[in-house]
């Protein structure tokens, strides 16, 4: 397939483009920042250039706004990227009638359930970035017939900032790091989603999904382990309940619970054939990453709702024990 990817230069995007490749396809990898033929989303004229030029089979769509205090703080900005800029792609790809893959996230969700939430559970965004990523699904879902919106949370890998290497930074110079101890998530390596994406790409098992690694943790024991893995001695890392520290604005507690927005936890789905997972963790000292572990999901036959990654008990084993 000829596969577009948006964002192609973020974090998700640079781990996604080369396993496309190796799963045979021909890609175009769009950035507003190419010398040549960029591609701004929110310049319609821009990505007709590009569909043209390219003439893809598939869209798989990942950029965004993702600062989310700088979406409370510009909510303008923060729609017109999230929003009219997946409109912009949507449109372009149900005019073609090719696959689009849409990158979603835990923030359309509230936070107030105190289980995991399913693809079936209401949306209720709490923030001007989960609305505008919602605001992105809806344009998606009625514009693009074969879609899927992949929700994923608290992606980190190798490429661009992230929350393990915000930190690590972090501990160069600083003794003590004060912590969020009181939100729960579900951290997602890019690798792993962007092996589940390839998959999906491949289906035609059209639909919404949540795609995170499985097992919880909050962003204090988060950092901990980051520290830990990373032989880092000497810094103090200090929870704090989000109510008594700086919360950014972004990340209000709910007001029924002390989890976060972002407790989102692990379905994903896919259903053809066998898949090979690998989980990557970080490393001492370098923020790379190494296969640690390698195992088969076995995937039902079902007809559409949802199957899950077992990886929880090993993952489950890193965050909490
Ligand atoms: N990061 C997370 O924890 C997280 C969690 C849940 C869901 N998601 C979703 O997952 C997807 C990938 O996230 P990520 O972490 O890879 O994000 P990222 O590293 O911030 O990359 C986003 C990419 O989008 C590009 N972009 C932003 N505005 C654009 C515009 N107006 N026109 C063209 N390109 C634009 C950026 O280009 P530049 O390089 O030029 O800035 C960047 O390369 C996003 O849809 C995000 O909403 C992320």
């Amino acid at each position: 397939m000829r596969v577009l990817v948006t964002g192609a230069n973020g974090q998700l995007g640079r781990d996604l483009i080369p396993l496309l490749e190796t799963a045979g396809h021909t890609v175009y990898g769009a950035t507003r920042r190419a010398e040549e033929n960029p591609m701004e989303i929110t310049d319609f004229a821009s990505i007709v250039a590009q569909f043209e030029r390219f003439q893809p089979d598939a869209v798989i769509h990942a950029a965004a706004h993702t600062n989310v205090d700088d979406c409370e703080r510009n909510p303008d900005n923060a729609y017109r990227v999230n929003a009219l800029g997946t409109w912009n792609i949507a449109t372009i790809a149900g005019e073609a009638n090719i696959p689009l893959i849409y990158v979603s996230t835990d923030f359309v969700f509230d936070g107030a359930k105190r289980t995991p939430y399913t693809e079936y559970d209401a949306t209720n965004p709490l923030n001007h970035y989960g609305a505008s990523k919602l605001a992105g699904e809806k344009h998606v879902a009625q514009l693009c017939r074969k879609h899927f919106i992949a929700r994923t949370s608290w992606l980190f890998g190798v490429h661009g900032m992230n929350f393990p290497r915000r930190m690590l930074e972090l501990a160069q110079t600083r003794k003590e790091l004060t912590v969020i101890a009181d939100q729960i998530g579900s951290p997602t390596h890019t690798l792993d989603l962007a092996g589940v994406l390839v998959s999906l790409l491949a289906s035609q098992h059209y639909g919404t999904y949540h795609v995170s690694n499985s097992g919880e943790c909050s962003w204090y024991q988060f950092a901990q382990k980051t520290l830990e893995l990373a032989g880092v001695q000497g810094v103090n890392v200090r929870p704090i309940r989000t109510a008594t520290g700086s919360p950014p604005p972004a990340a209000p507690p709910t007001p029924s619970s002390t989890t976060s927005p972002s407790n989102c936890k692990a379905t994903p789905c896919f259903r053809t054939g066998r898949q090979h997972f690998r989980i990557y963790w970080l490393v001492p000292h370098r923020f790379f990453t190494t296969p640690l572990l390698e195992f088969v999901i076995a995937c039902s036959n079902y007809p559409l709702l949802y199957f899950c990654l077992k990886t929880k008990p090993i993952l489950s084993s890193f965050w909490l024990r």
